[in-house]
């Protein structure tokens, strides 16, 4: 894992925008694999300048999204379907048609989870994949104690998160408990995997992820198995690191290195 820290949010998601460039500019045809939560938004908002100011097109990419709440179609508001559309999909060049997120109300969603895997497949694996943290150390909706070799499929979320995101649900509004989300396994075969978190409250979660052991308590962990996973953090997410110094330390001499190698 490559551990990057960063000031503050908007220098974590200008530094992950620069790899989502890098990874469209190299493939024009790549396939992305994107996160839905507050964490992304900024990121988006690049993309979006980028696009719209003729830098970058996603006219031949495909995505794949994360999760989806089981029992919200597309066109509700508060489905992650509906949240791309906004946040990113409506602003920029992309063909819709090859955007997926998994059908919240699909008639059988078991089999709509082996379809998603075998949509995946079929598009050749996901090249780059973004991701947050929740503060139990989820990532997609893989809660604690999901297997780490899980495919897509049905789980339910933990009080934790449903009260976290309670947060984008108007009060007496339907909050669904149950979602359709890729597996820690699907996520594992992503070819690069670019997980960012900011604030105070992921703190935890983040040093579970990389100084943790492995373990389904916390499914970020199983990111320490992955030959190119890169943790993009904020100092208030790195704040319990023990080995912070380190990874600062690292980083910039990683930074070096990758320099002289894009003069060549
Ligand atoms: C969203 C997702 C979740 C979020 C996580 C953090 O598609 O898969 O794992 O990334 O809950 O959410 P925020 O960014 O809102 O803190």
């Amino acid at each position: 894992m490559q551990i990057v820290i960063l000031n503050n949010p908007a220098d974590v998601a200008a530094y992950g925008a620069e790899i989502f460039k890098q990874q469209i500019r190299r493939k024009p045809k790549s396939v992305l694999g994107l996160a839905t939560g507050s964490t992304p938004v900024a990121l988006y908002n690049h993309l979006i300048d980028a696009n719209q100011s003729g830098e970058l097109s996603f006219k031949a990419a495909a995505t794949f999204n994360l999760d989806e709440y089981l029992g919200l179609a597309g066109a509700h508001p508060q489905s992650y379907r509906y949240f791309m559309d906004t946040a990113l999909f409506n602003h920029i060049d992309i063909d819709k048609s090859q955007t997926a997120v998994p059908q919240g109300n699909a008639q059988n969603p078991l089999q709509a989870c082996r379809d998603y895997e075998a949509q995946i497949k079929a598009k050749g694996g996901i090249d780059l994949q973004l991701l947050g943290i929740g503060r139990n150390g989820h990532i997609g909706f893989n809660e604690p104690s999901s297997g780490l070799q899980s495919r897509t499929r049905v789980k339910a979320l933990t009080p934790a998160t449903i009260a976290d995101n309670a947060r984008f649900f108007a009060d007496g509004e339907y909050q669904p408990r149950l979602s359709i989300t890729m597996g820690i396994g699907t996520i594992l075969e992503a070819k690069k995997i670019l997980l960012l978190a900011t604030g105070a409250s992921k703190a935890e979660a983040i040093q579970a992820t990389v100084e943790g052991p492995l373990s389904a308590a916390c499914p970020a962990s199983a990111l320490q198995m992955h030959q190119d996973a890169v943790i993009v953090v904020d100092e208030a997410a790195a704040a319990t690191l023990a080995n912070k110094e380190f990874y600062k330390h690292v980083e910039a001499e990683n930074q070096k290195l990758l320099a002289q190698f894009s003069l060549e």
